[in-house]
């Protein structure tokens, strides 16, 4: 591989936002956001560093599921603007630099499309098919819902014919057919639709859910297409319409199901997957501050082709399962991070950003951030991690992270000026409000937890060893310590994390180098050489951190 290919293949070094334009800026003062004001934010991507924009699901919608309940694949919701004035966000964003990609949100519909409409009128609408359905009565199926909140089954009984349909998520959201290949073809039909305006990919939503066949039984499943050969096709169709498209899979599920959902060896699968279990393993590792099981995770991961990539995150618009953890595991991780059963959900996860989950402790939140951008794979944030907004626990479930982005100390921070009753959804108040937590003020300010955030991404996008290296655990003798270094050509990062609170004094080894190397501080001023046999002592505050590159004599990389 070499430096150039960083633009074929783009998303193996990107750094992913993820936004709702509903909550992120407000440009016609009706308490919604919209494309106008995200046109306006976009300056402010692009300095941030951002290099890929991920739009949460901005379709026409029955709201059941904030958006991820669709009435029609090929329209914009009509709060957040037209057609014309996405096409205007994805061209000025490809301007400054950032693609755009779109959740594809194609397991399911809402019932209010027509499609579902269609086909619950009657048994012969000729989009029956496009859903899944049993004439005899469900068993008990309430281990399955992903809702146990709102939900006690898979399968809701259609009044109109006397069956059931299958609903993996909440009852408004039939899950379409994919063995149908009409359903295929409406769904290649519409990822083109978006991909002719200029989208980059999609974030797939749901996708172990959208290839399961439920409702067939055995023998009919075996007679079936291959659910993952529908995978390849849509892989394959994307890079032929698009040259580089991603698809960016929902993949929560143990280690080997990800090896296939990537396409095994071939890897002519989902482009990239989210790294849910080293996620989950990172929140044990800072509840315990022992490194070991984010240590684990991370070398458990299944070895993946160039062709794909790990998609590494800290929060995102869920909530943050824990579902991976044994019942101890994530008891832990509840008590140290979210004990009052307020910030808890579905009994498997919790409803808070980073931040107030560690007490506003700003050391500890930076070095957080510094773990996430020094792992191998391509980082995603979500919308306001970048300045530490917190979340409001009186919204229902997971709103409670989806507030409005807080621009300004202004009214409603600056996202809208709209009465505040008439916002969407209310701005978060106390101490993590937008007069203690806001871009504005941080923009300014040097110190700013936004400002390291544009050093750590500014760092990540130079050292493209950590979107292509090999990854490689060093030996060192504590416990809550993680030192690792990601090698690529001639290229060597070494990042090392103190995850807990105790100063250490971290005795390295590193291979192949001798004195005539040194290690060179990235995120400070520093240089620390190493001995004959490429030894080093580096210092860490309690929750420090420090990314280093490794040079000699005749290097000719820039540090
Ligand atoms: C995914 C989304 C989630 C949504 C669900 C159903 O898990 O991330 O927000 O509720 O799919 O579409």
């Amino acid at each position: 591989m070499k430096i150039t290919d960083t633009s074929d293949v783009w998303w193996k070094t990107a750094v992913v936002y993820c936004l709702d334009v509903e909550t992120f800026m407000d440009w016609n003062d009706d308490g919604c956001g919209d494309f106008e004001g995200l046109a306006q934010r976009l300056d402010y991507l692009a300095e941030l560093g951002v290099t890929c924009l991920w739009l949460m699901p901005f379709y026409p919608t029955a709201d059941v599921d904030d958006g991820y309940d669709i009435t029609d694949f090929y329209g914009v919701d009509p709060r957040l603007g037209t057609h014309g004035d996405l096409v205007e966000v994805v061209r000025t964003a490809n301007d400054r630099g950032m693609r755009v990609i779109a959740d594809l949100v194609v397991n399911h519909t809402s019932n209010k499309h027509p499609w579902f409409r269609s086909a619950e009128s009657s048994i012969d609408s000729p989009y029956r098919d496009f859903y899944v359905w049993r004439s005899d009565p469900p068993p008990d199926t309430s281990s399955e819902v992903v809702f146990p909140d709102k939900e006690n089954s898979i399968w809701q009984l259609s009044e109109k014919t006397g069956e059931w349909y299958l609903h993996r998520f909440y009852r408004q959201q039939p899950d379409l057919n994919v063995t149908d290949p009409k359903v295929r073809d409406e769904i290649a039909k519409a990822m083109g639709f978006w991909l002719e305006l200029g989208l980059s990919g999609f974030r797939m939503d749901a996708v172990p859910f959208l290839l399961e066949t439920s409702g067939t039984d055995r023998a009919e499943a075996r007679r079936l297409p291959d659910p993952h050969e529908f995978l390849r096709q849509l892989r394959s169709f994307v890079g032929r319409r698009t040259g580089s498209g991603v698809l960016l899979g929902e993949v929560n599920l143990p280690h080997p199901q990800q090896a296939q959902f990537f396409g095994g060896e071939n890897g002519n699968e989902l482009t990239m997957l989210f790294d849910f279990l080293s996620m989950q393993y990172l929140y044990l590792s800072l509840a315990r501050a022992d490194a070991g099981p984010l240590a684990q995770a991370l070398t458990a991961r299944p070895k993946v082709s160039p062709d794909n990539q790990w998609a590494t995150f800290v929060r995102n618009h869920d909530e943050l399962t824990l579902d991976k953890l044994s019942d101890a595991e994530r008891e832990a991780v509840f008590a140290a991070f979210g004990p009052d059963p307020s910030m808890q959900v579905y009994g498997r996860g919790l409803r808070r950003r980073l931040p107030p989950m560690l007490d506003g402790d700003p050391r500890r939140i930076r070095m957080v951030y510094s773990l996430l951008f020094s792992l191998p794979g391509t980082p995603v944030l979500f919308y306001g991690e970048e300045i530490g907004m917190g979340e409001d626990l009186d919204l229902e479930g997971r709103m409670a992270v989806r507030t409005p982005m807080q621009w300004t100390s202004g009214v409603n921070g600056g996202f809208s000026r709209a009465p505040k009753r008439r916002l969407r959804r209310p701005v978060v108040s106390g101490g993590y409000g937008p007069e203690h937590v806001n871009v504005a003020d941080q923009r300014t300010d040097p110190d700013s937890l936004l400002s390291f955030m544009k050093l750590l991404i500014r760092r990540y996008r130079e050292c493209p060893e950590l979107g292509w290296g090999e990854f490689e655990l060093l030996d060192q003798p504590h416990a809550d310590v993680l030192a690792h270094q990601c090698r690529w050509e001639d290229g060597t990062m070494v990042a090392v994390h103190n995850l807990g609170a105790e100063p250490r004094s971290v005795p390295l080894t590193l291979d192949g180098c001798d004195s005539t190397h040194r290690l060179e501080d990235l995120l400070q001023d520093g240089s620390t050489p190493l001995s004959d046999k490429g030894k080093a002592e580096l210092r860490l505050e309690g929750y420090g951190y420090r990314w280093l590159r490794v040079t000699s004599a005749d290097s000719r990389r820039l540090v």
